[in-house]
């Protein structure tokens, strides 16, 4: 069976819609950890948009089973990822504007100046994932570049419907098998929700999902009834004095 590695960020994007203290990502993994999952993800993003370093120091000492940090290939978080030494580090590409990472990295355009950061990084004792759009050309470049494993980008076939999502499963599934003979480690994110994981929860070859939104969604409806109650029940509690 594929590991489940739990992406937190959406915890923190409630918690600074408030500027507050809660809800803390660090709890969500702890109990993302108690729940089965077999590693934690948390994007520390340039412009600070939901985790904080605090966030990944904490659970630098926290996380049980791995912790994975998605970073773009910035001096400032490079820098920051060889201090806490994650047990991962998932390089993605960044911009600022864009509400989620849009695409995978381009590697196979800029070898030299990732295979420079990937060095760093396992020379810091932090092995290396490249998130990738699912295409020949970046997996020879993720294993040129020495990459220990790379992510593929699963976002083209959830955003696609009918035989075009078909398609699209057609190229993920080949570039999966392609990565997995070449060598490397293969994981699959972005998008994946309880209805498209199916085809891909069958994949052999992928060894871990990394997924975030759908489960902090589902947490929200799933919770909301409960935490309504237990609010109620404290109003007529106190009502009795
Ligand atoms: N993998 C990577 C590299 C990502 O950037 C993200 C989004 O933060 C995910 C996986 C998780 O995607 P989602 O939140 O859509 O499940």
């Amino acid at each position: 069976m594929a590991k489940l590695a739990v992406n937190v960020d959406h915890v923190a994007t409630v918690r600074e819609a408030r500027k507050v203290n809660e809800p803390d990502p660090v709890t969500a993994a702890a109990l993302a950890e108690l729940a089965g999952a077999e590693g934690i993800v948390v994007h520390l993003r340039e412009d600070r948009r939901h985790i904080k370093e605090r966030d990944v120091y904490i659970l630098r000492q926290t996380v049980k089973t791995s912790l994975n940090l998605e970073m773009a290939a910035a001096e400032e978080i490079i820098k920051i990822a060889l201090d806490v030494k994650p047990d991962i580090s998932t390089l993605v590409p960044e911009k600022r504007q864009e509400l989620t990472t849009e695409g995978g990295l381009d590697v196979a355009s800029q070898q030299e100046r990732i295979a420079e950061v990937v060095k760093r990084l396992q020379e810091g004792g932090i092995k290396v994932s490249l998130f990738i759009d699912p295409e020949p050309a970046q997996i020879e470049a993720a294993k040129a570049v020495g990459a220990e494993m790379i992510e593929l980008h699963t976002g083209r076939y959830c955003d696609a419907i009918g035989e075009e999502q078909a398609l699209e499963l057609k190229r993920l599934l080949e570039a999966v098998k392609y990565a997995h003979d070449m060598g490397l480690m293969v994981k699959a994110g972005h998008g994946l929700n309880y209805v498209n994981i199916e085809p891909l929860a069958r994949v052999k070859e992928i060894f871990e999902f990394s997924i975030g939104h759908s489960i902090v969604a589902r947490a929200v409806l799933v919770g909301f009834e409960r935490a309504v109650r237990e609010m109620v029940e404290l109003l007529r509690l106190y009502e009795k004095g």
